[in-house]
């Protein structure tokens, strides 16, 4: 189902009698489990939501994106207020990059009485307070909530699969999002997608064309200090934190927040010891840093 303009849908009851009548003509021409594959985004497209559309689609017979601005996982009503909107450019991306169908609702649409709702929420728990979680608090739990919210709104009927497509570039979220299909017995399968780059290296962000040209220099710094990490590693020296610190900081006006190295698995920072002695197996550094007038996140997979 590819080379059509996406069909957008606005509404549960839309988006699931668009489902439905997919996987029924699926199956009526033969395919007796067809994949569904779901793309989570909050819009304002890139191609880095574009590697995650690009396996959706060479993995699936249907894709399908959903484009909501979650309220509920952001701390800062300024960046709710500034995240970039655009729907109309949005669905010609979706369409470009071989999407199906876009579900794109509204705050109230997704949580009637918004403010005080929805009542019930997912909490992400410990792993949801570290790094991210420390920084943003209950940013996790609005992420679990409205994901698990769209997966049961977007889930296909039997026979069909469900995998739902998350990036590398959000290490934590991949990592409590996968926790919690498992914790929640949610029939989803997490995919996860490598971490696109632009060639200077900055992590391509939808939060990205908030920076002038003075602030995109500035950012360059998170991904050259997981660079020098990444470099130290492979060469088996010693991880230098503070000197990878010291390279972010060493802009003017920008705020370093955290830069770890942990345990891709846990997110259990590494020890004084293991990060003097050359790695033995895959660590992950992890930064964050306020570049006005946004707060970017990075990270990288260190090698051996
Ligand atoms: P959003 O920031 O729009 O990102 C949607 C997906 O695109 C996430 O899985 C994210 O990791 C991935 N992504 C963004 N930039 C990327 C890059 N440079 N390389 C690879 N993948 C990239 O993440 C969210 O939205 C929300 O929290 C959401 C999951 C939709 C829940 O609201």
């Amino acid at each position: 189902m590819t080379d059509q303009q996406a069909l957008l849908a606005t509404t549960t009851s839309a988006v699931r009698a668009i489902i439905d009548e997919k996987v029924a003509e699926l199956v009526a021409a033969g395919t007796a489990r067809p994949k569904v594959g779901l793309v989570p985004t909050m819009g304002a497209l890139h191609d880095g939501h574009g590697a995650l559309f690009e396996q959706a689609r060479a993995e699936n017979d249907l894709v399908i994106a959903s484009i909501f601005v979650n309220p509920l996982q952001f701390d800062q009503p300024e960046d709710y207020e500034h995240y970039p909107r655009d729907l109309e450019a949005d669905l010609e991306l979706v369409t470009e990059y071989g999407g199906d169908i876009v579900f794109a609702p509204s705050t109230q649409h997704m949580y009637p009485g918004f403010p005080d709702a929805p009542h019930i929420r997912v909490s992400a728990g410990q792993m949801g307070q570290m790094f991210e979680g420390a920084s943003r608090p209950g940013h996790f739990d609005g992420v679990c909530t409205v994901v698990a919210k769209l997966w049961n709104i977007l889930m296909p009927p039997p026979p069909a699969v469900f995998r739902s497509y998350f990036g590398r570039k959000d290490a934590q979220q991949l990592a409590i999002v996968t926790r919690m299909a498992k914790d929640l017995n949610i029939d989803v399968k997490i995919r996860p997608v490598e971490l696109v780059r632009a060639p200077s290296g900055l992590a391509l962000s939808s939060r990205n064309v908030r920076l002038d040209d003075h602030g995109m220099e500035k950012a360059l710094g998170l991904s050259k200090a997981l660079h020098f990490l990444s470099d130290q590693a492979t060469r088996g020296e010693p991880l230098d934190i503070s000197a990878a610190r010291d390279m972010i900081r060493a802009h003017e006006n920008v705020d370093l927040d955290y830069l770890e190295i942990v345990d891709p698995d846990t997110l259990t920072p590494l020890t004084e010891e293991q990060l003097a002695a050359p790695l033995e197996r895959e660590a992950l550094a992890l930064v964050a840093a306020w570049v006005p007038p946004v707060r970017l996140i990075d990270n990288m997979l260190l090698s051996p």
